[in-house]
């Protein structure tokens, strides 16, 4: 028997306890959740001591905890770090689930619940696989450090502490990371470039209160329409960001890579299905893989103000927000960026109004070579566990932790993402493909097997 049958031979076992993992609502953003995250944290524990590692532990965290694990020593194998994510995101709208949220349910041969493709389906991929190598052959065939973080979900921010104190107990030769999607069913793939993510809040304030919009109305700003109106100019006719120097160190894609995109086996009709809007809109001069995973972009994400109940109400609200964030790829400097965003974004805004902005959260972008032995075992791991050849993508999503850890410690890092663009990550229904989650558990095992060769 070979570790591929055992996986298979353990299909229901291993499903029904990813649901149980499933279960526990870790929402990292919800105070109310504190507990339910520190459960997850506990989850994570016993299951790394059943998948063969030998020092684990929950460490606490100014807010969430981390868990990290260590196996037995083997002085002459290689060592990966494995990271992943137990948190997730809330799952409201609760209405717009079909099964509920945190009740996992098999449908189609899809597993739904909140967590199965981010992070938590993904994280249990390790788990399961590392525990096939530990009981079929007695023992991890190589040096395995895992760091499995509560607060992926919430920027990571204590996670970076972490790793800044913990530089010598975390040196590793590979970063093993599944947080990321396949290109398409069936087609195993290894990202090798993420955007970064700055992330902004604003507040516009006008009067010093809400007024009356027939007794003050033309005669004085509206903070609303002045938000709308910034907004509105910060994108040209081509959908180009208007921000002077936001394009200035991004990087331009080499010919070669430019023709490896266009390659790749991917379905724009699917993908225009998967929209599900009228067109598509996007900047012009760039193919639509390029626009989604090597251009940087401005998006609005929310904006409130004023009166939103039944009915109506005659009102200039005394404030308006919003919430929005730069998409960033390489060379673009994160804090660089952030000023300029404040600068233009302030330099819009009449006088009329007073504007307090606001930077959440940093995060760079991250593209590496993979030329690194490394990629080929990966590749070929995958390749056998899932029938087909892998492809190498980037994507337009951001994990801030990568490029901070790739930049530490400068080694290679593998991104072996099982998930799928349209599985509903952060949305009601999100589900993971059944086969996708055991092909990820055959080939991280048949990976992990491989690197004790390299
Ligand atoms: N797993 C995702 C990131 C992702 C998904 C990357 C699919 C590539 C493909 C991660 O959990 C996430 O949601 N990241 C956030 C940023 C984070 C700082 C909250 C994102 O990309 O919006
Ligand atoms: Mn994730
Ligand atoms: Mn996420």
């Amino acid at each position: 028997m070979n570790v591929i049958d055992f996986v298979e031979n353990r299909r229901d076992q291993h499903l029904e306890e990813l649901k149980e993992f499933l279960r526990i609502p870790s929402i990292s953003t919800r105070n109310e959740h504190k507990s339910d995250v520190e459960r997850a944290a506990r989850w994570v524990v016993d299951h790394l001591r059943t998948a063969g590692m030998q020092e684990v532990e929950v460490v606490p965290t100014a807010l969430h905890p981390l868990v990290y694990a260590e196996s037995p020593q083997l002085p002459d194998k290689p060592t990966v770090l494995v990271y992943g994510h137990y948190d997730v995101q809330p799952a409201e709208p609760l209405e717009l689930w079909t099964s509920p949220a945190f009740e996992p349910t098999v449908c189609d041969g899809n597993l739904y619940g909140r967590g199965t493709a981010d992070d938590k389906g993904q994280v249990h991929i390790h788990l399961k696989a590392l525990e096939a190598l530990q009981t079929h052959h007695g023992k991890l065939p190589i040096n395995v450090k895992c760091l499995i973080e509560g607060e992926e979900e919430v920027g990571s921010k204590n996670l970076w502490d972490f790793v800044r104190n913990n530089r010598q107990r975390l040196e590793s030769d590979a970063l093993v990371i599944s947080d990321t999607s396949m290109l398409a069913p069936g087609v195993p793939s290894i990202t090798y470039g993420l955007r970064g993510l700055n992330y902004y809040q604003v507040e516009i304030t006008g009067p010093s209160h809400d007024l009356h919009s027939g007794l003050f109305g033309g005669a004085v700003p509206n903070p609303l329409t002045i938000l709308s109106r910034a907004f509105a100019q910060l994108h040209d006719r081509n959908l180009r960001v208007t921000l002077p120097g936001f394009y200035e160190d991004v990087v331009r894609l080499s010919p070669s890579e430019r023709k490896a995109l266009k390659l790749l086996p991917w379905d724009e009709t699917h993908f225009r299905k998967t929209v599900g809007a009228p067109e598509l809109a996007g900047e012009k001069g760039y193919s639509i893989l390029e626009q989604m995973w090597c251009r940087p972009t401005l998006e609005l994400n929310g904006i409130w103000g004023g009166y939103v109940g039944e009915g109506a109400k005659t009102v200039i609200p005394s404030k308006a927000c919003a919430k929005f964030s730069t998409r960033l790829v390489p060379h673009q400097d994160p804090e660089k960026v952030a000023g300029l965003v404040e600068k233009y974004f302030r330099k819009l805004l009449p006088k009329s109004v007073t504007c307090h902005f606001e930077v959440l959260s940093t995060g760079r972008p991250w593209v590496a070579p993979y030329t690194h032995p490394i990629f080929q075992a990966a590749a070929a791991a995958l390749e056998k566990g899932f029938g087909r050849k892998a492809v190498f993508i980037r994507e337009g999503g951001s994990i801030p932790i990568a490029s901070e850890i790739s930049e530490t410690f400068h080694i290679p890092c593998v991104l072996m993402g099982f998930g799928l663009p349209d599985e509903n990550a952060h949305a009601p229904d999100e589900h993971i493909s059944l086969d996708n989650y055991f092909g990820g558990i055959k080939s991280a095992a048949l990976f992990y097997e491989k690197l004790a060769t390299l």
